[in-house]
């Protein structure tokens, strides 16, 4: 069965069960810094877990389009994938645990077709905070699980949350029995030999983790993830996701090309190529910071596997042609978007020539210096600056060397690689976990404030003023809109003086749901996005303005404090930036 096939069944068979379909959001989160991707399909919907009002109703289910950034290094193996399509369906405070175990189990057996004998699943275990899940084994039972297919796991296994804090609840997982045999007496579902592969994680999100602990939500919601790629590859009866025709047509064009045969390599390119091109149709580009950096990392690994399968950097163009017609049936955008696409990659090959480039003349700066000091191994540390500044892959570094008839110490090397990899990894768990767990009283008057600054920036200065993104901490509020000018001062002044003139007035916020249509009707300001679904939220701050929004907001404008605008200046062409704070 192809991926579309089943991403369309997945969302029908939802449907059919009471569910509004959403869009995807973005990759990149809106409005959201904090948070490199999107990484699981729960994560534009946590106000909601957490008891906002999703305007589209209790029952939901969507694709959503999700890179994860931990493992780039692992991608050339059979499994391992930075973007990656999860389906999902949402109970927010609807169903909860039997309903959802049975519509799982029908629809993997009666929609998929999947032999039950095949269907292994595993429940919590059980611990100091939350009970063992005999009610989720009581309903694997009742839907028809066989007897001796159930498991119980620790936390570590059957247990969700996103990052360290935030809405959370034992999980519910569901394998798929290759049919390879067992690797030895003990091998169950939570062994990675391969016999078993995991396919979907319900969640049962009743807690909320903080600091102190555990807590219950005011509401039980479900949240599940089904990861497309890998059903394609079991139903399609393949080893590996690349086997698929998600990324045959661009795997089999590589055989094609390349001069030497590595599998490997080929995989990286394949799956890089396809995580850019996503990354880049959701407005990313390449930079030396945060997703700018993963970007930048993901294209230049491809070109350094380009080049190791000794294929033309000149192909890469044909080769982004490919996947767009592969892929264009299932992310229509791709095909909109392909010219930026292969401007922004082939862009990208460009720098990184040069920097290769440059790390050759570095490199032969280094070994004269280590020659005339008689010494024939080249330090780690230099490994890991030529890799860290000039982006040159440690086994160019040896090739060279050897060529060069020195050695390298790679064991430094790594040592310094893996705690570089450590500080990234933790960097974007904390960013990941600050995205989600910021939502506090503070942050929420700034949510309001930009609203008010979005306003008086078009009463002030014209109503061709749209926001082009926002990002708020507990500190300041920063907001980015289009704008040929720099501000003058009197205009600054004046959007100040308008603002703090509403947040004095005491306006109350108010919130309305209404069609899309309808809203823009109203008159309401916002992103008039597809993203939040046939449905959306209005928010009126008196009679000053209206913004199609997700909220959360002050419920008055009393208490805001006074708003001063501290900065503003050119973001990017035809971009201005303002950093404002509520004092
Ligand atoms: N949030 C869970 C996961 O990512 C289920 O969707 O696996």
């Amino acid at each position: 069965m192809k991926a579309i096939e089943i991403r369309n069944k997945y969302l029908k068979f939802f449907e059919s069960k009471g569910h509004t379909i959403i869009p995807s959001a973005p990759l990149i989160p809106e409005n959201d810094p904090s948070v490199l991707f999107t990484t699981a399909g729960m994560q534009p919907l946590v106000p909601y877990l957490l008891g906002e009002k999703h305007p589209a109703g209790t029952r939901l289910t969507d694709y959503q389009k999700c890179v994860r950034t931990n493992d780039i290094e692992e991608v050339g193996d059979n499994r391992h994938l930075t973007y990656f399509e999860m389906l999902g369906n949402w109970s927010l405070g609807d169903y909860f645990k039997e309903e959802s175990i049975q519509m799982s189990f029908d629809f993997l057996t009666k929609e998929l077709q999947i032999p039950v004998g095949k269907l292994y699943v595993t429940c919590f275990k059980g611990d100091n905070d939350c009970p063992r899940d005999e009610v989720a084994a009581e309903c694997w039972k009742k839907a028809g699980i066989l007897d001796g297919h159930i498991y119980y796991y620790g936390k570590e296994d059957n247990w969700w949350i996103a990052g360290e804090e935030g809405p959370c609840g034992p999980d519910t997982e569901m394998f798929y029995d290759t049919g390879k045999p067992a690797c030895g007496p003990d091998c169950q579902p939570s062994c990675d030999c391969g016999k078993y592969v995991e396919i979907w994680n319900n969640v049962f999100m009743e807690y909320f983790k903080n600091k102190d602990g555990y807590s219950k939500l005011q509401q039980r919601n479900v949240d599940t993830g089904l990861g497309l790629e890998r059903m394609t590859m079991l139903l399609e009866g393949k080893e590996t996701p690349f086997d698929t025709e998600l990324f045959s047509d661009v795997m089999n064009k590589l055989k094609d090309l390349q001069k030497v045969e590595i599998l490997e390599s080929r995989r990286i390119v394949a799956e890089h190529l396809r995580s850019s091109m996503m990354i880049i149709s959701d407005g990313g580009k390449p930079s030396n910071i945060d997703r700018g950096y993963i970007l930048r990392r993901l294209i230049r690994r491809m070109i350094r596997h380009l080049n190791k399968l000794q294929i033309s950097l000149n192909e890469i163009s044909n080769l982004i042609e490919i996947n767009v017609e592969a892929l264009k049936e299932m992310y229509p955008e791709l095909e909109k978007n392909k010219e930026t696409i292969k401007r922004v990659i082939n862009e990208e090959k460009d720098k990184f020539v040069k920097t290769l480039s440059h790390g050759e003349k570095e490199f032969e700066k280094e070994i004269k210096k280590l020659s005339e000091q008689n010494i024939d191994i080249i330090p780690g540390t230099t490994v890991f600056k030529l890799y860290d500044t000039y982006g040159f892959p440690p086994e160019v570094t040896k090739e060279l060397a050897e060529e060069n008839n020195f050695k390298l110490d790679l064991k430094e090397f790594e040592k310094l690689f893996k705690e570089h990899q450590e500080k990234s990894r933790q960097g974007a768990e904390q960013k990941f976990k600050g995205g989600l767990a910021e939502q506090t009283e503070k942050t929420i008057a700034y949510h309001t404030a930009t609203h008010l600054l979005h306003q008086a920036l078009r009463i002030v200065l014209g109503s061709h003023i749209k926001q082009s993104g926002s990002n708020i901490t507990e500190e300041r509020l920063r907001f980015d809109f289009t704008h040929p000018q720099k501000m003058t001062k009197e205009e600054i002044q004046k959007v100040e003086d308008l603002v703090n003139e509403q947040i004095q007035r005491n306006l109350d916020v108010t919130c309305e749901e209404m069609n899309y249509e309808d809203a823009k009707k109203t008159g309401a300001i916002g992103l008039f996005t597809d993203k939040y679904g046939e449905k959306v939220k209005v928010y009126t701050i008196g009679d000053f303005s209206k913004e199609i929004c997700g909220g959360p907001h002050v419920t008055n404008t009393k208490g805001m404090g006074t708003f001063k605008i501290k900065k503003e200046e050119s973001s990017s062409s035809g971009i201005r930036r303002i950093k404002a704070v509520l004092q």
